[in-house]
This record gives C-alpha cells, sequence and structure tokens, in this order.
C-alpha cells in the first residue's frame, strides 16, 4: 500500500517526502483553504497554481487538487485548467451527479480523476464506470457518525477485485494509525493522511527506550 499525505503544507511534504516513503498528495479545498486563511488577500488563481505546481515538485508522485465547481461543464473546464499544472495532477472530483458527467469526460480526454467523499460501494461503482482511476472512500468520517469505516472500505475492495476494475483505492480520512494498519490489511492500494498520522506511524517509545540503551552501552566501550 502507497502512503500519501493528505495536505497542502509544502513544508510538511518536504520533511515526509525526505523520508523516501512518500508516493503522493492529495489535497481539498479546505486543506487549501488552511493554507491561505488570514492573510489578508485573496486567493487568486495564479498563485493556487504555483502552490500546486511546488508541490508536484516536491512530492514526485501524483497529486491530487479539487475542482471547486459543482457544475460538469464548469467542473471540466477548471480540470483541464488543473491537469495542464503539472504531469503529477490528478483532478478531485465530488461524487454526485454533475462529478459523475465531469469524470466520464475527463477520463475520456485522459485527465486522471480521483472521486472523492466516497461512502457507499454503489458510489465507488459508479465512479470506477466513469473512468475514475481513483476512489477515496472516508473511513474517519463514516467512523464519526458511529457506523464502520472499515467495513465499508472492505466492501469498496472487494467490489472492485470481483468485478476487476481498474480504479484504485485512497483510504482517506484517516484520523490515527490504527486506520493505517486496517486500510493495508484490507487492501486499499493508497492510504492518505494528515502529516500528524503520518508522524504517529513512526513512533514507538520502546523505540526510544532501546536506541538510548545501546547508545548508553557502546558509550561505556566505545574504542
Ligand atoms: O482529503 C479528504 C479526506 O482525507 C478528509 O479527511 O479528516 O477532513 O475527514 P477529514
Amino acid at each position: 500500500m502507497e502512503l500519501y499525505l493528505d495536505t497542502a503544507n509544502l513544508e510538511e511534504i518536504r520533511e515526509i517526502a525526505a523520508w523516501g516513503v512518500l508516493s503522493g498528495v492529495t489535497t481539498n479545498p479546505t486543506l487549501v483553504a488552511k493554507e491561505y486563511a488570514g492573510r489578508g488577500a485573496k486567493l487568486t488563481e495564479e498563485v493556487l497554481f504555483a502552490h500546486l505546481r511546488a508541490i508536484c515538485e516536491v512530492a514526485k508522485g501524483p497529486v491530487s487538487a479539487e475542482v471547486t465547481a459543482l457544475e460538469a461543464g464548469a467542473m471540466v473546464e477548471e480540470g483541464l485548467r488543473l491537469a495542464a499544472i503539472h504531469p503529477h495532477i490528478v483532478v478531485k472530483l465530488p461524487t454526485t451527479e454533475e462529478g459523475l458527467k465531469a469524470c466520464k469526460r475527463l477520463s475520456t480526454q485522459g485527465v486522471k480523476v480521483n472521486m472523492t467523499l466516497i461512502f457507499s460501494a454503489n458510489q465507488a461503482l459508479l465512479a470506477a464506470r466513469a473512468g475514475a482511476a481513483y476512489v477515496s472512500p472516508f473511513l474517519g468520517r463514516v467512523d464519526d457518525i458511529s457506523w464502520d469505516g472499515g467495513e465499508l472500505l472492505r466492501e469498496i475492495v472487494e467490489l472492485i477485485q470481483v468485478q476487476n476494475l481498474p480504479v484504485k483505492v485512497i483510504a482517506a480520512s484517516i484520523r490515527h494509525p490504527r486506520h493505517v494498519t486496517e486500510a493495508a490489511l484490507l487492501g486499499a492500494d493508497i492510504a492518505t493522511m494528515p502529516y500528524t498520522v503520518f508522524k504517529q506511524l513512526l513512533k514507538h517509545p520502546l523505540t526510544d527506550i532501546g536506541l538510548r540503551r545501546f547508545m548508553e552501552d557502546w558509550e561505556k566501550v566505545k574504542p
């Protein structure tokens, strides 16, 4: 399973990319807004596109950039502009009627699409039939309403395997390291997670204690 960062923060991407384990990045309007909120000036398309280009250069892998249009024609137009920013851009569309129409048109033109806000196996099936390259079920938001995000992911992974559909599953809305393990065991192709969860994946107190002891013992005898 590949590991993606779910962020629009360049510093976070730079730090994790340096570990050598980062395969891509996903963003959404909320994450981009977080980077530009409180700056006074309105975010222009020029600034946004330069930011997305910089993310592509640092991430060196697929970068999902979400459209903000809600009507299919406008989504296609925005999607084509986003796709022209960098070859790594994957256009992210919401799983709605308009999103499906736009997905079909963009994928027919060779643009890779990530269908987002997926909360059922049937939505994933529709997205795959519309030519999506990726589907993004939201584990954490399902768990938030006391349903089972893992069960949603299991159904989607199984459906895609049984139906032999050429679409990758991105486990999204990851809230903690256990979600990552669960997604990997269930056969997700990718898990996209916040920076804090990425850091938590590595941390274990026994690793720190063990390393400290090795170093203390070595200090006693080192040449
Ligand atoms: O990028 C989509 C998804 O990962 C959002 O996660 O934490 O806002 O539910 P979250």
